[in-house]
């Protein structure tokens, strides 16, 4: 599957599964545009792709300021000459419940995670009407298709990302532009090991995660990657509006009864 002579914009494509999107895309061709508020981490990645003999550039962003995102994806779409695809993967885990969520939290998630992905959208649907179609893939979670504990905010934009995605996916489909969702598990990423290091013990955290998974393991962000770039490609031409679970099977077990080697 290849990406020659076409362009992708990467949100949060700095670090964790947007990283590995970046990279995976330019290694098959793809004009890269990774935007990242993290200026340092952004640039690195840039240049290793570079590095590998890929192209790509960073460009720094926070998603939720649509005259930001707008400026960036114009400026790619000047650098390339075109867009063809964009994949969302800026966003934040934040915890609280419905009575301990403060206003500013709510906000902060909802704006990233939610808000900035519809800015992106919104910035890129004009340069995919020009080429005459697109494809978009808003990284969701699992999150959006059932919960946990203590995730109020975070749950709420995943969910909400399934909207954004059908929503795009209804008003743009006689554009040609698709949009589907990716509904990761676990993912080995940044965020995964910030979230476990607010565990007294970090390694528990990874241990359960794996156990809770069918397949006994949590998921490689390029395992994440593969998925998204089948649904940023061409390939996936007939598929839009969809929800992709990629979860080692974690939403299908009945119960969320952990996986034990003794069953
Ligand atoms: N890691 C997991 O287990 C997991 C599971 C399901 C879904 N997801 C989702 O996948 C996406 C990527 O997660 P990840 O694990 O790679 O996270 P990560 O923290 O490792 O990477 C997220 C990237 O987004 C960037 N970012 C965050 N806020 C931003 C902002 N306001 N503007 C611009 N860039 C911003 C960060 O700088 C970082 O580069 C997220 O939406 C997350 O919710 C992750």
């Amino acid at each position: 599957m290849r990406f020659d002579d076409r362009s992708v914009v990467v949100t949060g494509g700095a670090l964790g599964i947007g990283q590995a999107v970046s990279e995976l895309l330019a290694a098959r061709g793809a004009y890269v545009a990774i935007l990242d508020w993290n200026e340092s981490a952004g640039n690195e990645t840039a240049e290793k792709i570079i590095t590998a003999g890929g192209r790509a550039f960073f460009q720094k962003v926070d998603v939720s300021d649509f005259e930001n995102v707008n400026r960036a994806v114009e400026n790619a779409g000047k650098v390339f000459g075109k867009l063809n695809a964009l994949v969302v993967s800026a966003g934040i885990q934040r915890y609280g419940t419905a009575e301990t969520t403060p206003e500013d939290q709510w906000n902060e998630v909802l704006d990233i995670n939610l808000r900035g992905a519809w800015h992106a959208s919104r910035a890129i649907i004009p340069y995919l009407k020009k080429q005459g179609g697109g494809s978009i893939v808003n990284v969701s979670s699992v999150q959006a298709l059932a919960s946990q504990q203590n995730v109020l905010a975070y749950t709420v934009s995943k969910h909400g990302l399934l909207g954004l995605t059908r929503s795009i996916a209804m008003d743009f489909a006689r554009d040609n532009i698709r949009a589907n969702a990716l509904c990761p598990g676990t993912v080995d990423t940044p965020m995964l090991k910030w979230a476990a290091s607010l565990d007294p013990d970090p390694q528990a955290v990874y241990d359960a995660c794996s156990r809770m998974h069918p397949l006994g393991r949590i998921a490689q962000a390029r395992e994440i990657a593969e998925v998204a770039a089948f649904l940023a490609h061409e390939s996936s031409s007939f598929v839009t509006g969809a929800v992709w679970t990629v979860d080692g099977g974690l939403l299908t077990q009945i119960g969320g009864v952990p996986q034990t080697d003794a069953v």
